[in-house]
């Protein structure tokens, strides 16, 4: 019989804090592809592979957090659980809490999350509120009523989501045979990037690995304040997933930056819309565009001639393209592309497409 991955908690249970108590509350999440990425190794000269996330059940890297922070609240008798987002953490939060049968409340920006994930939460029967405010806003009232009332708090603030999600790594060794020279993440709260750098340093003291790559991270420039070393108060990018002004990893970050003799930049939104179009374009993977930015930051550090040739590197693309798609069909100067229409006929398609006929 084929074997079926069996979630990250079952896969990895020996590296994390459950026991027979806790209830495995799982979607299949983790085991998600290590691609190869020929096009972006020829630009770069380095061995560039992409940790493709999207292939996560709710299509983002968040599953793997939440698989975690969902199965321990409900160890501990939760019958709610409540999170702020940017739309995939509330995406993952509404499917791990309907799966568990319990509630979830999510508290998203007002028309700042993308049509794909709002969408998903609802599907998976969540309380969605729209707070008129930025993501940083809702953070502070999700974490306000966790305090005082019965609601368990699943935003990476809570360990179990970064514990969750630091399995990625372990995959990563699996698939490479050790770690990778650098690796790349987007960055909006940091909690991503903090675990990582945790899956790393586990590997390397399990002796799985041999070193620790240096993490790079990066943020959309007008969402940049773990780059520019101070609080964003109105966050703006097109890759919405990222902005955040006030990270709640910001400490771990800077920890774990140190640990890594790792990276932070700020891309601007023209080039992450770039490098969203070279990824799907020329490597086939369609993510939306705060994923793309770790393709952006790859392509500067190269262009800074900071990548090593020869060296490998993983870029982490956190979520689908297909929560977000509009950006696909949009020209570099804003235009939004319509399909050719053509009529029902052979030959004017092949005349459309330019296609001379051949003799037989
Ligand atoms: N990429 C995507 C697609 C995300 O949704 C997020 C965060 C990140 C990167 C950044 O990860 O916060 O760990 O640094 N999304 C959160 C959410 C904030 O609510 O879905 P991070």
């Amino acid at each position: 019989m084929a074997h079926q991955w069996r979630g990250v908690l079952r896969e990895y249970a020996d590296r994390l804090d459950i026991s027979d108590a806790t209830p495995i509350i799982t979607l299949g999440e983790g085991g998600t592809p290590l691609i190869p990425a020929p096009a972006l190794s020829a630009r770069t000269g380095a061995n560039v592979w992409v940790k493709y996330e999207g292939m996560n059940p709710t299509g983002s890297f968040k599953d793997r957090g939440m698989t975690m922070a969902v199965s321990k609240a409900v160890e501990h008798g939760a019958k709610a659980v409540i999170c702020a987002s940017t739309g995939n953490t509330s995406a993952a939060a509404a499917a791990y809490a309907s799966h568990a049968g319990i509630k979830a409340a999510v508290l998203v920006p007002e028309g700042k999350i993308a049509m794909g994930k709002l969408a998903q939460a609802i599907a998976h029967n969540a309380e969605l509120l729209q707070i008129r405010g930025n993501f940083d806003d809702c953070l502070e009232i999700a974490r306000d009523l966790a305090a005082h009332y019965p609601v368990h708090l699943v935003n990476s603030v809570n360990n179990d989501r970064i514990e969750g999600q630091k399995t990625a790594a372990f995959e990563v060794v699996e698939v490479l045979g050790d770690a990778p020279d650098i690796h790349i993440v987007p960055i909006g709260n940091a909690g991503n990037y903090t675990a990582y750098s945790r899956g790393y340093g586990e590997s390397l003291a399990r002796g799985d690995s041999t070193k620790h790559p240096r993490m790079f991270g990066f943020q959309a420039e007008g969402s940049a304040p773990i780059v520019h070393g101070k609080i964003v108060r109105n966050p703006e990018t097109i890759a919405s997933a990222i902005r955040i002004g006030n990270p709640a990893s910001w400490a771990l970050a800077l920890t774990a930056r140190e640990l890594t003799n790792g990276y932070f930049g700020a891309i601007s939104d023209t080039h992450i819309l770039e490098a969203y179009r070279i990824l799907s374009a020329e490597v086939g993977i369609f993510v939306e565009p705060a994923s793309a930015i770790s393709v952006a930051g790859l392509l500067e550090r190269a262009a800074a001639g900071q990548i090593p040739k020869g060296s490998t590197v993983v870029l982490t693309v956190t979520g689908h393209g297909l929560k977000d798609p509009q950006w696909a069909l949009k020209t570099a100067d804003g235009s939004t592309i319509t399909p050719t229409v053509v009529e029902n006929n052979t030959d004017e398609v092949a005349g459309v497409l330019g296609l001379a006929k051949v003799s037989v």
